[in-house]
Parts: structure tokens; C-alpha cells; sequence
């Protein structure tokens, strides 16, 4: 995933290689992640791709099929990884994930602690956010998931950004040893309030934590116990509203006025010298609306700082 170009500068500028992951893009909701080997053949309802056509295309090539069907052959981002890695537990998807890198200042050379680990969609952002120097620590209790996530992690090829330990966090803290030597802290678990004590011990001078949670309750109760160490605690929901920009072969003119059903905002499409097109009612036109299937309440993210004890 970390691809790197010969002055070891994070890129995809370079091209497929027997052995890489890449992310076979139909559309933007389809896709799948798929290591690329030579005698192996992709098999979808587009015709059968041979994975030798794709060896030295450059990442973003369009490949086609023994029936002229086509995919989009795409570097394995982390952006892109969300979309297509096995839910084994609920993910943080991009919105809250750019908003708690950002929120969190984590930049190239940071050590970051997070739990749960979960399906490591957090993580691999995460990973790409400290490379190349930086290190994360992920934690989960569930020892199964945590081995799906180093087999993913070493799939995706942040295995040497990423350590992740079995622990019950809530039970027991972080380790010892990790103790003042995080900038940042990240928790995904269903009773913060119970390892941020061990967090803030955690943190470096100054450092940040950052706590997940899908309910309200939640956030009260860790912001209770947050008052204690932390200041600047601040409650953030990230929504987000996607939408479609279309042309569609509607009559606009023939909506009716009184009806209470606005038509979504559209716009004829106009090119120089095509009047009779501009005019006629059944001329295409572009419209654009908010996606049915975006998302609404993910969870509530709570920000805070470590009080600086002087
Ligand atoms: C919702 S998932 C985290 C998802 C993750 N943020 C992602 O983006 O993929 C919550 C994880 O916390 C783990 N967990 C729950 N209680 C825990 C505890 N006491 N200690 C460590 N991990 C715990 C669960 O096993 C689960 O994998």
C-alpha cells in the first residue's frame, strides 16, 4: 500500500508488479481488492481479465476483458481499503477518519495508540499518516480479529508501521511500557471512560486523545471523566451529504409549479451554436441532488488534551 519510489518518497508512480494488491474498480460502489499473480484470471460479469495483461500497466489503467469489458485497475489507498476490506466489526469510514487525523495534528514520525483495533480501517489511515518514521500500537481483546488485522496490515504493506497487541484495554490499560511516549490516542471501545485514566498516563506533554462513540450516553460519561486530566474537551458529528450530478432526458418545464415536491436544482445543458438543443424541453439536462444512500449518524468523536502539569 506504501509504495515507495526510489528517493523512498510515499508514491504510485510506478507500475504493477506480479505480487501487488490492487483495487479492481468497476464503479464507486464496486470494487474489490485483488492480489495481482500471473497465471491468474479475474472472472466478473464483465468477460475474464488475465492478471499477466495487467503486470507493467501503471496504477489507473483501464484493462479490458476477452469481451471487451472493462475495469479500472487503482493503487490500494487507505481511502480505498475502507471501502473494500471485510467488515469483521463496525468501521470508521473517511469522513471521521480525515477529521480525527487532522483533529489529532498527526503527521510523519508520531506514535499513536488506538483500541480496538476492529477491522483496521482506522489503522491503516493511521499508518499512512505517521510513515515512514512513526509507529502505531493497536489493541483489541478479541485475539482472532487482531490476527485478521496483522494478515490484512501485512497484506496491505504497513506490517512494519503497525504493531497490534491482544489486550482488554478497559481491564488493564495500555502497556507500561508505551508510557509518555504517545502524541496521540485513539478509542473505539464500548466503555471509554474506563481506559482514559491509562491513556492520559500514556500521552506525551501536551498530547491528544481522541474517543469514539456511537451514543450520547457514552460521551457523557467520558467527558466526566476526561474533565479530570484533560482540558479543551470538545464533542464533535461529522456529517457528510454526497451528491449526484447527472444529466438526465427530463422535461423540466413540465414540473409542476404547485406541486410540493421540489424538483431537484437543474441546469439545460448549453453549448455555443446549439440553440434548437438549449430550447427544445427533452434536451438533457443536469441535475444535482443529495445521494439516497448517504450516510447519517456514524458516532460522536470527543477531543481533549492532556492538562500540562508544571
Ligand atoms: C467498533 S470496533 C473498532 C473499529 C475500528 N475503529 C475500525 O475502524 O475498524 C471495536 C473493537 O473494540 C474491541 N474491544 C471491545 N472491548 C475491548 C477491550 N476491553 N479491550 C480491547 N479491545 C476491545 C472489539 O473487539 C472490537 O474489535
Amino acid at each position: 500500500m506504501l509504495l515507495t519510489d526510489p528517493s523512498k518518497k510515499i508514491s504510485f508512480n510506478r507500475c504493477i508488479r506480479d505480487g501487488d494488491l490492487v483495487i479492481v474498480y468497476e464503479r464507486h460502489d464496486s470494487m474489490k481488492a485483488v492480489k495481482v499473480c500471473e497465471t491468474s484470471v479475474l472472472q466478473n460479469r464483465f468477460g475474464s481479465f488475465k492478471h499477466s495483461d495487467w503486470i507493467g500497466k501503471p496504477f489507473g489503467s483501464k484493462v479490458f476483458s476477452n469481451k471487451k469489458g472493462f475495469v479500472y485497475l487503482l493503487a490500494p489507498t487507505p481511502e480505498l481499503w475502507t471501502l473494500v476490506l471485510s467488515h469483521r466489526t463496525q468501521i470508521l469510514y473517511i469522513a471521521d477518519i480525515s477529521f480525527v487525523i487532522m483533529y489529532l495534528e498527526i503527521v510523519p514520525g508520531c506514535v499513536v495508540l488506538e483500541s480496538g483495533t476492529g477491522s483496521g480501517s482506522l489503522t491503516t489511515s493511521l499508518a499512512r499518516a505517521v510513515a515512514p518514521t512513526g509507529h502505531v500500537y493497536t489493541f483489541d481483546f478479541h485475539e482472532h480479529r487482531a490476527a485478521s488485522a496483522r494478515e490484512d496490515f501485512e497484506r496491505t504493506g504497513i506490517d512494519s508501521l503497525v504493531t497490534v497487541g491482544v489486550r482488554d484495554i478497559q481491564g488493564e490499560g495500555f502497556p507500561d511500557e508505551l508510557s509518555g511516549l504517545a502524541d496521540s490516542v485513539f478509542l473505539d471501545l464500548p466503555q471509554p471512560w474506563l481506559a482514559i485514566p491509562s491513556a492520559g498516563k500514556m500521552l506525551k506533554q501536551d498530547g491528544v486523545l481522541c474517543s469514539f462513540s456511537p451514543c450520547i450516553e457514552q460521551v457523557q460519561r467520558s467527558c466526566e471523566t476526561l474533565r479530570s486530566n484533560f482540558t479543551d474537551i470538545r464533542t464533535f458529528e461529522i456529517l457528510l451529504r454526497t451528491y449526484e450530478v447527472r444529466e438526465w432526458r427530463i422535461n423540466c418545464s413540465k414540473i409542476d409549479e404547485g406541486s410540493s415536491i421540489a424538483p431537484p436544482p437543474c441546469k439545460r445543458r448549453q453549448t455555443l451554436g446549439e440553440e434548437s438543443a438549449r430550447d427544445s424541453p427533452n434536451s438533457p439536462a443536469v441535475m444535482a441532488r443529495p445521494s439516497a444512500e448517504a450516510k447519517g449518524h456514524t458516532g460522536y468523536l470527543t477531543f481533549a488534551r492532556l492538562k500540562c502539569i508544571s
